[in-house]
């Protein structure tokens, strides 16, 4: 991580890759990015988004010619977004709920993580989660929480922390909630 020197304060300048998983490009999980992304930026931090919904990027046919790392046989959006998060310092991972998980788009993206597993587990990244939903039970995020905190433990990241966003079924209802501005603390704080 580079290192800085501001107005007397050492800040870390970390590179943000966000890494976002709804097709609706202004909808509520991205409303929630937004928010992060203004507050890590203005932390003095760079973000860079991965439109993982709108991107070119085909499931993993599980062939394993990668060999769990190495180059994958499939010619899409994958082999730039891979350098994309090998270069940076923190991945944010932007998901609507469906059906109680993260949404496919965002798990296509994962799932092809299987050709550079080891690169990220080397790495140490720093993690965080912001995802919607439209239900209010407190239970709501429960299976969601448990993946992510197993992700975090298997490719060895560093959770930051998670705005799991109850209730936010439509972006008028995201917009006047209080998780952008927890997104937006969140980012603010790293
Ligand atoms: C296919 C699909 C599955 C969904 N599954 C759930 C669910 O299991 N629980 C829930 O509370 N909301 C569920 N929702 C609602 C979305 O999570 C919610 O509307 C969210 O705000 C959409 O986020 P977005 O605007 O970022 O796409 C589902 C919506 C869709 C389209």
């Amino acid at each position: 991580m580079e290192q800085g020197i501001r107005k007397g304060k050492v800040i870390k300048n970390m590179l943000i890759v966000v890494l976002e998983g709804s097709p609706n490009k202004k909808g509520s999980s991205n409303l929630l990015a937004e928010q992060f992304i203004q507050g890590a930026t203005e932390a003095g931090h760079s973000v860079q988004v991965i439109d993982a919904a709108h991107a070119n990027i085909h499931p993993c046919t599980g062939c394993i010619h990668c060999g769990y790392e190495g180059p994958c046989v499939q010619k899409d959006d994958v082999n730039e977004i891979r350098q994309k998060i090998l270069e940076a310092n923190m991945m944010v991972f932007v998901t609507p709920l469906y059906y109680y998980g993260m949404s496919a788009q965002l798990k296509t993206l994962i799932d092809r993580f299987c050709a550079f597993n080891s690169s990220i587990q080397r790495k140490h990244m720093k993690s965080a989660l912001l995802a919607v939903a439209w239900n209010n039970d407190t239970w709501t995020f429960e299976s969601l929480e448990s993946h992510y905190h197993t992700l975090v433990r298997y490719l060895n990241l560093k959770d930051q922390g998670m705005v799991l966003g109850k209730g936010c079924g439509t972006p008028s209802m995201t917009q006047h909630s209080r998780y952008p501005q927890q997104a937006y603390e969140l980012g603010k704080r790293l």
